[in-house]
């Protein structure tokens, strides 16, 4: 595959020729001075510019469309759910004879912005798991999950099934009768499958019954088992992606010239 050229800085960027001797009078104003003088320093002593090059600045195929914006639609439905997940977690108490319960009125009713935080991240998680599959549903109609983007499709599958895990342990916190009984019914859904059914039943609740520790088994899981590996998975999955570049449409034709290719890059 012929390399492309490096992306150019920004020109904002750009460093000025300058003769010797002579002073540049600064072009923006001292905010915007100061902002470039910051990351020039970081720059300077990190090169972090050169991967943020890497993975912002790309090329993308001709005729790309909005059902592209997708899958970065699902990571910022995942940013704001671990944002108001942090709030949600000064608050809440994992405590199932009645804190947990106390605590998430006390969010509801006298926190303040409570209420709005707490249903940001309830809709939230829905808004996460329909935009999930509206990606899925794009990358499987446009055959993008073809040679060589099968390991993007796993790596997506798994996060898949870690997004339904969130939701799953997710709804037990607020430890209401509703969460309590659902999440009865959802864990002894799981003992029946097949092999591994009546472990992972056994995992969730903490023991082979519904306990004192199934609440924190639950907490643990959804607030920093599964969140930690999501962030590790989606950046496997952007990886792959600044990698492998972009599939091009499917009903985009091949160009009527081939591309040339160096004699020495074959
Ligand atoms: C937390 C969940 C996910 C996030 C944050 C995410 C993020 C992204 C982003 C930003 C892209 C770039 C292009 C685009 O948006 O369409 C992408 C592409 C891709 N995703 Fe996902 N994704 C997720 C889940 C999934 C799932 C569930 C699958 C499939 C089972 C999947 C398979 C793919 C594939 C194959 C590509 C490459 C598409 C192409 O090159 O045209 N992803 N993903």
């Amino acid at each position: 595959m012929p390399k492309l050229p490096a992306p150019p800085l920004p020109k904002i960027l750009q460093p000025k020729p300058q003769r010797p001797g002579t002073t540049v009078e600064p072009e923006h104003g001292p905010l915007t001075e100061g902002a470039i003088a910051t990351v020039d320093w970081i720059d300077e002593r990190t090169s972090l510019s050169g991967g943020i090059r890497w993975m912002l600045f790309r090329k993308v195929p001709r005729g790309i469309n909005w059902f592209y914006t997708l899958g970065s639609a699902t990571m910022f439905a995942f940013l704001s759910q671990a944002v108001t997940g942090v709030f949600l977690a000064m608050y809440y108490r994992p405590d199932p004879t009645g804190g947990a319960y106390e605590s998430i009125r006390y969010i509801t009713d006298q926190a303040f912005l409570g209420q709005f935080v707490r249903g940001m991240h309830k809709w939230g998680a829905s808004v996460m798991v329909i935009l999930i599959f509206l990606h899925m549903a794009r990358v499987f109609f446009f055959g993008a999950y073809k040679y060589p983007r099968e390991l993007t499709w796993i790596v997506g599958v798994t996060l898949l099934i870690l997004t339904l895990v969130m939701g799953f342990t997710g709804y037990l916190l607020p430890f209401d009768q509703r969460s309590y009984w659902a999440t009865i019914v959802g864990v002894n859904i799981n003992g029946t499958g097949p092999f591994i059914g009546p472990y992972l039943s056994d995992f969730l609740r903490a023991g082979p019954e519904f306990g004192a520790n199934t609440l924190s088994r639950f907490y643990a899981i959804h607030m920093l088992l599964v969140p930690a590996a999501i962030v590790a998975l989606i950046g496997l999955h952007l990886y792959l992606i600044t990698k492998l570049g972009i599939s091009a449409p499917p009903w985009l034709k091949a160009e009527d010239e081939p591309e040339v290719i160096e004699a020495s890059e074959v």
